[in-house]
């Protein structure tokens, strides 16, 4: 088994040419608008939901080539919410990814639009006519990311998000919010990879389903306290903004200490329900790197 490092690699690689043949080129009319979206999804991210997809895939031996759409779909869906986040009415960032956001480098309307097409660009090739050879699985697909997406899940926590701005939420309400903001699409990912392969039992789909959640949390527990602690430029987005902003956080409520401490014991539950699944290492692998990134 190549080692978790090569393995990324690889995966990554493959995600590029995934993303960048599924996106329009910027030669084809409206170029500015596909100039945007390629701008917003290519050449950056840490790509973790497509790792993640991938990983879960392992789980149930998935081919491939079904995993590449399914992880598009997913960072489709991730890019679109960063380039509405990043926008004057959300956060108002100037930096993402290393680069100025889509709204500076474009204009408003058109990061408005690029996330509007990026989203829909995502249920279109979750769509595609004889992806997977189950259509019912397929359509469970295309119905967990509509969930995950929506009002339900991550549309639902941002907006929550924006409604906590100046109040100090309690820690089932900030529990509540990063479920949703974050945590739903980061579980949807672990989903829809265990979707693409040969069924898995319940008890099975239940541990994946549980360390998604754990993990989905994680990752915006990590988040916040990488906002506090981190550098502008190895995080490739402007540090200390949640701070700067009076955002409800997980370092606002607990502080570093605690906050750490939390997601130690997040990773150790998500290790524990994956520890009975057979071709498990890489989820493992990837939650450990989720809570030791230093961007
Ligand atoms: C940032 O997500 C926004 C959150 C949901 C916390 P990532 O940290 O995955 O951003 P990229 O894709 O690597 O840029
Ligand atoms: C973003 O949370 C969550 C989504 C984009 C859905 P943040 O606002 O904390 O993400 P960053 O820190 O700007 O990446
Ligand atoms: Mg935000
Ligand atoms: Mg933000
Ligand atoms: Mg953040």
């Amino acid at each position: 088994m190549p080692d978790f490092q090569a393995w990324t690699t690889r995966i990554l690689k493959r995600t590029e040419t995934a993303l960048e043949s599924l996106l329009p080129t910027a030669t084809i009319a409206p170029e500015r608008l596909h100039a945007a979206m390629r701008y917003a999804v290519l050449g950056g991210g840490k790509r973790v939901r497509p790792l993640l997809v991938h990983a879960a895939g392992e789980v149930c031996s998935a081919p491939p080539e079904n995993l590449d759409t399914a992880a598009c779909a997913v960072e489709l869906i991730h890019a679109y919410s960063l380039v509405h986040d990043d926008m004057p009415c959300m956060d108002d960032d100037v930096l993402r990814r290393g680069k100025p956001t889509v709204h500076v480098q474009y204009d408003e309307a058109t990061a408005l639009l690029a996330g509007d097409a990026l989203q829909t660009l995502a249920f279109r090739a979750l769509s595609r006519a004889g992806l997977l050879a189950d259509p019912a699985a397929q359509v469970a697909m295309v119905h967990d990311l509509a969930q995950a997406a929506g009002s339900r899940g991550m549309a639902g926590g941002q907006a929550i998000d924006l409604a906590s701005v100046g109040r100090q939420l309690d820690r089932s309400e900030l529990e509540f919010m990063h479920i949703h903001k974050t945590g739903a699409l980061i579980r949807c990912a672990v989903v829809l990879g265990a979707r693409c392969g040969s069924a898995l039992a319940a008890a099975d789909i239940e541990h994946l389903d549980r360390f998604g959640k754990l993990v989905g949390l994680l990752f915006q527990v990590v988040d916040d306290i990488l906002d506090a602690e981190g550098d502008t430029a190895t995080l490739g987005k402007t540090a200390g903004k949640d701070a700067a902003h009076d955002k409800p956080t997980y370092v606002s409520l607990l502080g570093l200490a605690r906050s750490r401490a939390y997601a130690g014991e997040l990773l150790d539950q998500a290790l524990g329900e994956i520890e009975p699944l057979p071709a498990s290492q890489r989820l493992a692998e990837l939650a450990r790197f989720i809570v030791h990134r230093h961007f």
